[in-house]
């Protein structure tokens, strides 16, 4: 099928590449010409294991182009995805107005039926608005061309995004034009093989579906750190408890990682959009209200536990970091508590030395050149002159480091554990005071 695809981000890109490997013609339309020429030139912006290549292969093959132009997207797929971003507006809830803006080219350009696919993220009724600004535009062009508008809401992981997109858990399909139900059977007939994946719905509840996915998540992460600040203080320790409601296959494993707060392009911003909806339509969404409130004060809660350790006299101290990314197995920095942590200690006059595997372009992107921070090649770099150790994000080379450098490394015998990847006993037996989060510091004997 020849398909075109707006947005050559994190979501846009992945589809595109697994769109054209399973045999489709893709065209990818970004308005950030940097981007289409990098990935003109065989570069990939983004980190992402296994993109890489196959980008290269299907471009290579033919079978994936990029382009800044919308008409030649436009012309060139009888379906059109819209993978644009859809970041928080300034009181919360989603903008749309990326999702408008590839609307209305595709209603500039359009000269046959089109199906408009909704990819990005988007608030229930969103596809009214984007088949009413597509009306609009055709009728001011004094155009009468069919299109339907589509949603099939995106559940990729950053990090392992190829894998879901490839094999999906469920594809969700908000329409009920049997023409669309039609072509979206054939695109997705590839990753369906294995048994029937495809929920086909009303673009209402497939629009909703992506927020609840979501929002349940973010909700299982709050309520294991609420849980966690609470065994803190009684002297219970979460991991213990962790794995004794995880057994429950009621409740299981999955997703009840303590820690210090979730982060990404995803989560934050959903939650977020999905209260502002509720409010909108006049309803008071506590629980989500809550998920937030709570997601935002466990961001805070390595740089409390540095600043307690130093009687907050952070001035002129270094910290090292271990991690910048949201998660492991990215460079998306969106959100992510090291940001939280690292403004933080800025504010309170510290300077931090931060090591990270993909992360540190981003980094430096975002934060440019600072004298209070050093992004260093190496993590023991990062330890160099460093007053104490904060692990962030718990990429698999942190998971076993040696402590006893790290002691000897530090100025002051401490790592503060934001991930709790640590046996307690272990860094204790190197002389280090573990802290870490929803049990009290474990220290050396
Ligand atoms: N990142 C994720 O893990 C993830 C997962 C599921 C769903 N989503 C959703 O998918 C959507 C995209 O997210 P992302 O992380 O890929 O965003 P992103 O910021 O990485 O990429 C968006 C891209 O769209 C481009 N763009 C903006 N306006 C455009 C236009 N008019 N025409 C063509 N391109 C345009 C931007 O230049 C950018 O490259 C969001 O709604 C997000 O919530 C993201």
């Amino acid at each position: 099928m020849k398909v075109t695809v707006f947005g050559s981000g994190y979501v846009g890109l992945v589809t595109g590449a697994c769109l054209a490997e399973v045999g489709n013609k893709v065209m990818c339309v970004d308005v950030d010409p940097a981007k289409i020429d990098l990935l003109n030139g065989g570069g990939v912006p983004i980190y992402e294991p296994g993109l890489t290549e196959m980008v290269k292969r299907n471009r290579e093959a033919g079978r994936l182009k990029f382009t800044t132009d919308a008409k030649t997207g436009v012309d060139f797929g009888q379906i059109q995805f819209i993978a644009v971003g859809t970041p928080p507006d300034e009181d919360g809830s989603a903008d749309l107005q990326y999702v408008l803006a590839v609307a209305q080219s595709i209603a500039e350009h359009m000269n046959d039926f089109k199906i408009v696919v909704d990819k990005s993220t988007v608030p229930v009724g969103t596809g009214g608005k984007v088949a009413a600004r597509i009306r609009e535009t055709l009728a001011k062009r004094g155009a009468d061309i069919e299109f339907d508008v589509v949603s099939n809401p995106e559940f990729l992981k950053e990090g392992a995004a190829i894998g879901d997109f490839m094999k999906p858990d469920r594809i969700v399909i908000g329409t009920e034009n049997p023409r669309s139900i039609e072509a979206m059977h054939e695109l997705y007939g590839p990753f369906n093989r294995n048994h029937e994946r495809l929920l086909f719905m009303d673009i209402r509840s497939a629009e909703l579906t992506k927020y609840a996915a979501n929002s349940m998540l973010a909700t299982k992460i709050s309520f294991m750190n609420e849980l966690s600040n609470i065994a803190e203080v009684l002297g219970a320790d979460i991991e213990k408890v962790r794995i004794g409601i995880g057994s429950d296959p009621r409740i299981g494993f999955q997703f009840i990682y303590p820690g210090c707060g979730y982060g990404g392009s995803c989560f934050p911003k959903d939650v977020q959009a999905l209260e502002k909806t509720a409010l909108g339509v006049g309803y008071e969404p506590q629980l989500l209200h809550a998920v937030e409130a709570v997601n935002n004060r466990q961001k805070e809660l390595v740089f409390s536990k540095i600043s307690d350790y130093f009687d907050g006299q952070l001035e002129g101290k270094t910290i090292a970091l271990w991690g910048l990314a949201f998660k492991p197995n990215t460079d998306d920095m969106r959100a992510a508590s090291s940001r939280t942590l690292m403004e933080a200690l800025w504010e309170a006059g510290a300077r931090v030395q931060a090591f990270d595997p993909v992360a540190h372009e981003e980094a430096q992107r975002l934060y440019g050149q600072r004298d209070d921070l050093a992004i260093c090649a190496h993590a023991d770099e990062a330890l160099e002159g460093a007053d104490v150790l904060a692990v962030v994000t718990e990429w698999i080379e942190f998971r076993s480091p040696d402590f006893a450098e790290i002691r000897e490394k530090l100025k002051f015998p401490a790592i503060f554990d934001g991930r709790n990847i640590y046996d307690p006993k272990v860094v204790n037996n190197a002389g280090l005071v573990h802290y870490s989060i929803g049990r009290r510091p474990s220290q050396p004997a």
